[in-house]
């Protein structure tokens, strides 16, 4: 069967940015920052993101890229042996299950992003009735949240369906564009509102107090959870990516892309806290910065309320920019199920869409109506652990197990002039030994295992 490709460098770098750049970046990154010491987070955050996130982007891209599989194949054309063989079953398997369990909660948040989005137009309308179903969703009446998820999964599922060319690289060239757009146009607007500058002020000068372990180790998930790594969704991608491009260059652009919005994000979010506070809506609980949902669900619509009727545009442009940053990354998760689907059971691509997508729908239907016990469970396990966990089973098969000289020509391949680099001197080395050993240590940590 023909396996689909990318069109263009743009095309994969719209589709790669659209992946890493999500709720992540401008929803998890700025309430982290707020929460956690302003610019001291930042600038951890930039560190591991380099030191760490970076490296192990790359593994899954050239691993993607040389096998041209999806994540089971792709290990498992890399073993050499009847130990590496059954790593690479672990290690794909575990990619796909954990693809899958981050879809199936990150569809619940995009899904309550959609149903924000639709307030502005029931208050044109005047649909009050309306506006109070939109915004009552809530653990104990989760039926809008259930209706919000299963629209957002089938937008999702009707991308995909469309294959690469078609469906990701098209909907990721038109939406990210829109993104930037979205989120400068917002950030200017926010600047002349009083109260901005001392939002401004929170976000960039650092308060090295806070840092220690806790502020490492949620740097490091956040860097590993924006450039959607551990799971083989950059492996994949980069499967679709021809040979000719310069590797390191192109994982290099896309950290970049990533870091950037989530930075300018910052820009945004953190001063209009501030403008809310301004305005006289209440920002502290418990003496820390409110931050996670109520940030985003309440305080920000309390801020939109208060700008009177151009608040409504406000608004709307908001939770759209939340809803495309949602969507592209989502249709990067579906596809680590649908890739195996399609290339180990040779289902077409509409049928592996189906399957993977209502079976993650049944999951986040089950975590809808348990959401107090789920969510946070489910959200933990799949982002702390699992991703790291795999993240350094990926350093670990492009290390050990891949055979040197051919790792090297695979990424030269289609740019020579890798193979005198800076990075090519550091990074084999690097991947096999400090990634796994790094990513082992912090996870470690987080277990407690040292006491
Ligand atoms: N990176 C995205 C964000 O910042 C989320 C994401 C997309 C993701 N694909 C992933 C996270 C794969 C982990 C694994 O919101």
């Amino acid at each position: 069967m023909q396996r689909g490709q990318f069109s263009s460098r743009f095309g994969f770098l719209m589709a790669a940015a659209g992946s890493a750049v999500g709720l992540g970046n401008i929803w998890s990154f700025p309430t982290n920052t707020a929460e956690s010491g302003g610019g001291a987070f930042v600038l951890v955050y930039l560190v591991l993101t380099f030191l760490l996130a970076y490296p192990a982007l790359m593994a899954e891209l050239t691993i993607g890229r040389h096998t041209q599989s999806n994540v089971v194949g792709a290990l498992d054309k890399l073993a050499t042996g009847p130990f590496s063989r059954i790593a690479a079953k672990f290690v794909g398997l575990g990619g796909v299950l954990t693809a899958s369990m981050i879809l199936s909660f990150y569809a619940i948040v995009a899904g309550w992003m959609l149903s924000y989005l639709l307030v502005p137009v029931a208050q044109v309308t005047g649909a009050t009735g309306a506006e109070a179903w939109l915004t009552g969703g809530s653990p104990a009446n989760p039926g809008n949240w259930w209706f919000f998820t299963a629209i957002f999964a089938a937008l999702t599922m009707m991308i995909i369906g469309k294959g690469i060319e078609n469906g990701i690289e098209k909907w990721s060239s038109r939406l990210m564009p829109s993104l930037l757009g979205l989120l400068i146009a917002l950030i200017i607007y926010v600047m002349m509102q009083p109260g901005a500058m001392k939002g401004l002020q929170v976000y960039l000068v650092p308060n090295f107090d806070h840092i220690g372990p806790n502020l490492i180790l949620s740097a490091l998930g956040q860097a590993f959870f924006s450039l959607s790594l551990g799971v083989g969704t950059m492996l994949v991608y980069g499967s679709y990516l021809s040979k000719q491009e310069n590797l390191p260059k192109l994982g290099a652009s896309l950290a970049l892309i990533d870091v950037g919005i989530a930075f300018t994000a910052g820009l945004l979010i953190i001063p209009a806290l501030f403008v809310a506070e301004a305005a006289g809506t209440e920002i502290y609980a418990d003496g820390s910065l409110i931050a996670g949902p109520d940030l985003i669900l309440q305080v920000l619509p309390k801020l939109f309320e208060s700008m009177g009727s151009i608040g409504m545009l406000v608004s709307f442009a908001f939770f759209a920019l939340m809803s495309i940053a949602a969507l592209t990354s989502s249709i990067s998760m579906l596809e680590v199920p649908v890739s195996y689907l399609i290339e180990r059971f040779g289902l077409s691509r509409n049928r592996a869409t189906q399957i993977a997508g209502s079976l993650i729908l049944a999951f986040s239907s089950l975590i809808v109506f348990n959401f107090a016990s789920l969510f946070g469970l489910v959200a933990d396990l799949a982002t702390v652990y699992f991703e790291p966990l795999l993240g350094a089973g990926f350093c670990i098969f492009v290390g050990w197990i891949w055979n040197r000289n051919s790792l090297i020509n695979s990424i030269a391949e289609g740019a020579p002039e890798v193979k005198d680099s800076l990075f090519m001197k550091i990074w084999p080395t690097y991947v096999k030994f400090f990634c796994p050993a790094l990513i082992l240590l912090v996870l470690a940590q987080t277990l407690n295992l040292f006491g």
